[in-house]
């Protein structure tokens, strides 16, 4: 389906879960959050009818978050459901990677095609200070499970945040040399449950290319960020840059909350209920939603607040 400005809606990420099991600054307050009522949240048929209601209008490719996705117990259900909606051509993740151990041959088993991989930072003692309660080797266990399972395409992660991952641009890049995977970089969005960084920690992604002279510009392969490659690299390097240049104009894609509500906009806190609904009529809900997708986010900066109205985790990024 295409929204009041002509852009075509193909990709719906679905948050299955809001809880994690890893705590970042940039995404989470410290105490988690309160586990809600069974009852708000939406169920697996609920998720797969939405997902079938969702292809009935053009989209053709899923990206299931959290939270933490691997937390949620009928994880490889949900996948394997979604996997064989008619219209549906692919199932991806994104995951902390925490789980991937034991779950990323299942997963690759259930259908999931691609992954993403949060990593902003390949230092031990960092990477427990920036996700409160993470060991950086059970990432890098999750990453080799990745790698054996047999994923088409796998893709690394950073939240750039000035004074703190910086200064490791290099290292994480050289990743692309080491390991057939994308190595992306994000501007760090500043949401209401975020509010420890200060001006200092939005770094634009032009850091990225003056710390990687070599980087080479490659051609776009649809997704939001923009891609340059090192030589003799095995993956791309990719710029995501919400607050330097917004990608609003090629935006395709819907959210579906945990708790069972549309968002056509990250930064916009407009929400179409659908929790409850037969199939007619969570497709009217998303008709209206597609309808009632915004044509830009407001002005996002480290003194212009995210107008999400809700943490990361329970978005699903
Ligand atoms: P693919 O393009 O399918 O690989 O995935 P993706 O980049 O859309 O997904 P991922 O979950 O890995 O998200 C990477 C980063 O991009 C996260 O920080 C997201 O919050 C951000 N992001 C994804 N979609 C949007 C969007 O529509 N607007 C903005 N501002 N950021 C987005
Ligand atoms: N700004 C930028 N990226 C974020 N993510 C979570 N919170 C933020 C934020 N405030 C990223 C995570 C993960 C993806 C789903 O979203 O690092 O890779
Ligand atoms: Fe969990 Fe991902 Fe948020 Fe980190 S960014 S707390 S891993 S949901």
């Amino acid at each position: 389906m295409i929204d009041r400005h002509g852009r075509k809606v193909t990709y719906l990420r679905l948050s299955v879960t809001e809880l994690c099991n890893l705590r970042c600054r940039y995404c989470m307050p410290e105490d988690g959050i309160d586990k809600k009522h069974h009852d708000e949240m939406l169920t697996e048929d609920e998720m797969i009818r939405a997902v079938e209601v969702a292809a009935s209008l053009g989209v053709n490719k899923l990206r299931i978050t959290g939270g933490e996705p691997l937390l949620k117990k009928n994880i490889l259900s949900i996948c394997r459901r979604a996997a064989a909606v008619p219209g549906i051509r692919e199932v991806c993740m994104t995951t902390n990677g925490m789980r991937l151990p034991e779950l990323a041959k299942p997963l690759r088993e259930a259908g999931v095609r691609r992954l993403n991989l949060s990593i902003d930072t390949l230092d031990e003692k960092k990477f427990a200070h920036i996700t409160r309660v993470g060991k950086l080797s059970d990432f890098m266990d999750g990453l080799h499970a990745a790698l054996d399972a047999g994923f088409d395409k796998i893709k690394l992660n950073a939240v750039l945040i000035g004074g703190f991952n910086d200064d490791e641009i290099v290292p994480l890049a050289e990743l692309t040399r080491k390991y057939p995977v994308d190595m992306r970089f994000i501007e760090l969005m500043p949401m209401t449950g975020n509010p420890e960084f200060g001006e200092q920690a939005y770094v634009p992604c032009s850091a990225v290319l003056e710390a990687l002279p070599e980087a080479a510009p490659v051609d776009h392969d649809g997704g939001v960020a923009t891609l340059y490659r090192l030589p003799g690299a095995q993956g791309n390097i990719g710029l995501i840059r919400p607050l330097s240049a917004h990608f609003c104009a090629e935006c395709n894609r819907m959210r579906l909350t945990a708790d069972g509500k549309l968002k056509p906009c990250l930064h916009s806190a407009d929400e179409y209920p659908i929790k409850g609904l037969d199939f007619d009529g969570m497709k009217a809900v998303f008709e209206q939603a597609i309808l009632g997708k915004p044509e830009r986010h407001g002005e996002l900066d480290a003194t212009h607040m995210s107008e999400a109205g809700r943490s990361m985790n329970r978005i699903g990024g």
